[in-house]
């Protein structure tokens, strides 16, 4: 372990990912399923704030809070939420770290259970801030294996910006491109989905596609990406959970219909659901579309606007002594 414990505080954002394509290749040996999805970061986040002193007991204290709701019956606060979960972790992993009382006051703003990766992203931010304090004990390959101990999307989630995911989304290849995505981000009020269950759904319904030449539908959409042609990237991206999980929620077909005719350049479910996203051409129209969901009373969703980053969980602000 290099360097003494000097930070008292750090603060971290963990924002959203989106998937601009996902197929589901089939299911593997070990129950999970093997996909190729085109992963993007964008700047709906959750922002945590990690303070650390050290602790008389022999072993550490995890402590979490939310700051902006503390009613949320599906945001557990115990030791089944990933954030305890990856701060347990990275402790059993180093068990020479000295016992740490850990705060975690969590400002949750990416809804729970919508397909936007806000459990890995907290899980990922912890990871980074624990490393952090401590002194970067681990190399980013390790908490990426850490990471993906935790769930699928932990390791994008660390890493964030474009990637290209194969495996179980966890092998990546990072993209770097300059054109800045515009998104609205619909999500129905009530409606959440468990993303096991959308795997399970999927697998019933044997939905498996003729997947012809993902490989090259990726490259395309990525060459596009790189080339700012937006609309004609737009037009390659795709869910293949997006059948099987519209069946059992139209609300999702209006949805993404609406978005069409506002005017998105295309509208996906993105992972498992339930929320929708629509590209748009500018933060302009973005806003403009924004404004025209939120008037519409018969939807009864939330919604947001967002931009594609290039980072994933950082660090904003260290609290050094
Ligand atoms: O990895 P994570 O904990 O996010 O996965 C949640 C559930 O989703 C798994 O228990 C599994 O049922 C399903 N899953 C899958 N294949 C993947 C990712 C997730 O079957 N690639």
């Amino acid at each position: 372990m290099k360097g003494t414990q000097v930070a008292q505080s750090l603060t971290l954002l963990a924002p959203a990912k989106l998937n601009l394509s996902l197929a589901i290749l089939g299911k593997m040996d070990n129950g999970y399923h093997e996909l190729l999805t085109l992963m993007q970061s964008v700047n709906l986040c959750d922002v945590l704030k990690f303070q650390f002193a050290s602790a008389s007991s022999v072993t550490h204290q995890v402590n979490l809070v939310v700051e902006n709701d503390t009613t949320r019956s599906d945001f557990p606060l115990d030791d089944t939420n990933l954030i305890k979960k990856a701060a347990n972790l990275f402790c059993k992993t180093l068990p020479v770290l000295p016992p740490t009382k850990i705060q975690i006051i969590i400002s949750k703003n990416i809804p729970i259970g919508a397909g936007l990766a806000g459990g890995s992203s907290n899980a990922a931010a912890t990871l980074l801030a624990l490393n952090e304090y401590f002194g970067n004990p681990m190399t980013m390959f390790q908490l990426l294996d850490l990471g993906f101990q935790l769930g699928s999307d932990v390791p994008f989630c660390l890493i964030g910006g474009t990637s290209l995911g194969r495996g179980r989304g966890e092998k990546l290849s990072h993209v770097s491109f300059k054109t800045i995505l515009y998104f609205v981000l619909v999500k129905p009020k009530d409606l959440f989905v468990s993303t096991a269950w959308a795997y399970d759904a999927f697998d019933r319904s044997q939905a498996g596609l003729p997947h012809t030449d993902l490989e090259s539908h990726n490259q395309k959409l990525i060459a596009h990406l790189l080339n700012g042609e937006i609309s004609e990237a737009a037009g390659l991206f795709n869910n293949d959970f997006e059948p099987e999980i519209f069946k059992h929620h139209a609300v999702l077909v209006k949805i993404k219909e609406r978005l069409i005719e506002l005017g998105c350049l295309s509208a996906h479910m993105t992972g498992s659901g339930p929320t929708i996203y629509g590209l748009t051409q500018n933060l302009n129209q973005a806003e403009k579309i924004l404004a025209s969901i939120l008037q519409d009373h018969q939807l009864h969703v939330d919604c947001w606007l967002a931009q594609s980053l290039s980072y994933g969980a950082k660090v904003i602000e260290n609290g050094k002594d």
